[in-house]
């Protein structure tokens, strides 16, 4: 069966800093907070760190070259603030200038840069001032958006302030899983408010320096259902993890309001208490994109599953939940086949998140809506002559482009898909394990090689539609 995508649909790949640039120390960049979280003993497989990650910092002409090759319209990356800002000073030539070579690169390729000003690496020195629990964090945010927008704003159209700011702030700061590892619920909580503060501020200051930017963010959502919709218990189970994942953010974006249910939760963290006058109206700033990143749902109970849990630790160092309010709340797994990071593959979730956001969120307020990462690990395998056949990938790629297509159908006006990754990369705290490209790094020659899964994706982007055939099912 063929389908078609929407004649104006983008297709891109996204990427991140510190998972690709390395170059972690040239030309006057100092240390973000996964710099030195990295270093922790235990916090990150292998103690590895992104120092020299695939190089893209010296082969990023490259790097574009093969986007070409794969024939993607559009490229999302981020910009180090430890590069172009170090410890937060002054703006760094050198530093900026590796973007603006960058995105020269991309324009002479013709593909459109989708820049995010955030994606994870604040720079250490002002971790050591309080970090995202610090307010003044989110209006030196704000500044060196700003910073950036002096270089590059002639020549970047799309602007995302923050990626995924639940994991920044609640991975961050109450699980302790990724930078910089602290484990406090109301640290947790304080960071995700000032995120979006620091959200709201920019795009204020971005949209009067130039009404003809498209401002947006990228959240990281799920869909949390529960396992009896009959039991009031698991019910509630799947309200909280809904607010406190994707309404926490969502509500004060979209309506400048934080959800009642999710305030009554959080209300022994006195978490009202950091909300200033004047802040939701700062936070909701009207957005022309908004991205959805999508890995998977989540199915839970208020009791504990019977099945084995799937682990979702990177090392055994000891972490806390994410979640600052919901003690006794059990994910349980579906039996659905798995990636190399143990997420199920769940397609029509996909499809569900975005019915809900086009109907709840962004279709009301007239914003586009994009799918800005989706993707998965696979063990890749490399044959004899070098290449990739990594029909696991592709097909985790087929089914969620389907998915796209089903929730299009449905009336919902999605506008783009990026996969995550356009390379194998850093994955945080798992390293170098963790394979998503769909080209492949070699890590002792830093060669690129794309894989199956790139050439299906290649073709799926000449044709601007999905020919599914009858692929043999992912393993279990
Ligand atoms: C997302 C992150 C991205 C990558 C993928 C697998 O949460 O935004 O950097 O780690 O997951």
């Amino acid at each position: 069966m063929t389908r078609a995508f929407p004649a104006d649909f983008l297709f891109g790949a996204a990427t991140a800093a510190y998972q690709i640039e390395g170059a972690a120390h040239d030309d006057g960049r100092t240390d973000s907070i996964w710099d030195t979280f990295s270093r922790i003993p235990g916090a990150v497989v292998n103690a590895e760190n992104g120092d020299v990650a695939c190089d893209h910092y010296h082969r990023y002409a490259g790097d574009v070259a093969v986007m070409k090759e794969l024939g993607l319209q559009t490229y999302r990356f981020s910009t180090s603030w430890s590069r172009v800002r170090p410890d937060n000073g002054p703006v760094n030539p050198q530093g900026i200038d590796f973007y603006s070579r960058l995105v020269d690169e991309l324009l002479g390729a013709g593909i459109k840069p989708w820049l995010t000003l955030y994606h994870w690496d604040l720079p250490q020195a002002l971790e050591e001032k309080g970090g995202w629990a610090n307010r003044d964090t989110a209006e030196l945010f704000r500044d060196y958006a700003l910073s950036v927008h002096d270089a590059l704003g002639d020549r970047v159209g799309v602007w995302t302030t923050l990626n995924e700011p639940w994991c920044s702030a609640f991975v961050g700061y109450t699980a302790g899983v990724h930078a910089p590892g602290r484990q406090s619920k109301t640290d947790g909580l304080a960071a995700g408010h000032h995120l979006l503060l620091g959200h709201g501020l920019a795009v204020q200051a971005l949209r009067e320096r130039d009404p003809g930017l498209e401002l947006g963010i990228t959240l990281n959502l799920t869909v949390a259902k529960p396992v009896d919709p009959a039991r009031p218990g698991d019910v509630d189970a799947a309200r909280r993890i809904d607010g406190q994942l994707n309404r926490f953010f969502l509500d004060p974006i979209f309506r400048g309001s934080y959800p009642a249910d999710l305030l009554d939760d959080v209300a022994h963290l006195g978490f009202t208490d950091l909300v200033r006058d004047g802040d939701l109206a700062q936070i909701s700033q009207p957005l022309d994109s908004f991205g959805v990143n999508y890995y998977n749902g989540s199915l839970v109970s208020d009791r504990p599953t019977e099945s084995a849990q799937l682990s979702h630790d990177p090392t055994n160092r000891a972490t806390s939940s994410p979640f600052p309010a919901a003690d006794g709340v059990f994910n349980h797994p579906q039996g659905l086949p798995v990636t190399a990071m143990d997420w199920e593959v769940q397609p029509d979730g996909l499809r569900e998140l975005l019915v809900r956001v086009g109907a709840e969120y962004t279709g009301p307020a007239g914003t586009d809506l994009y799918v800005t990462e989706n993707g998965a690990a696979y063990d890749d395998i490399v044959a004899s002559d070098g290449s990739v056949h990594d029909a696991d990938r592709t097909r985790f790629l087929q089914l969620h482009l389907d998915a796209v297509l089903d929730a299009i159908d449905e009336g919902v006006d999605v506008k783009g898909y990026f996969y995550w990754s356009l390379m194998d990369n850093y994955e945080w705290a798992w390293g170098y394990q963790k394979r998503f490209g769909i080209v492949r790094v070699d890590y002792d020659t830093q060669e690129r090689t794309i894989k199956d899964s790139g050439r299906a994706y290649a073709a799926i982007v000449a044709a601007r539609s999905l020919t599914t055939a009858a692929e043999p099912a992912l393993a279990k």
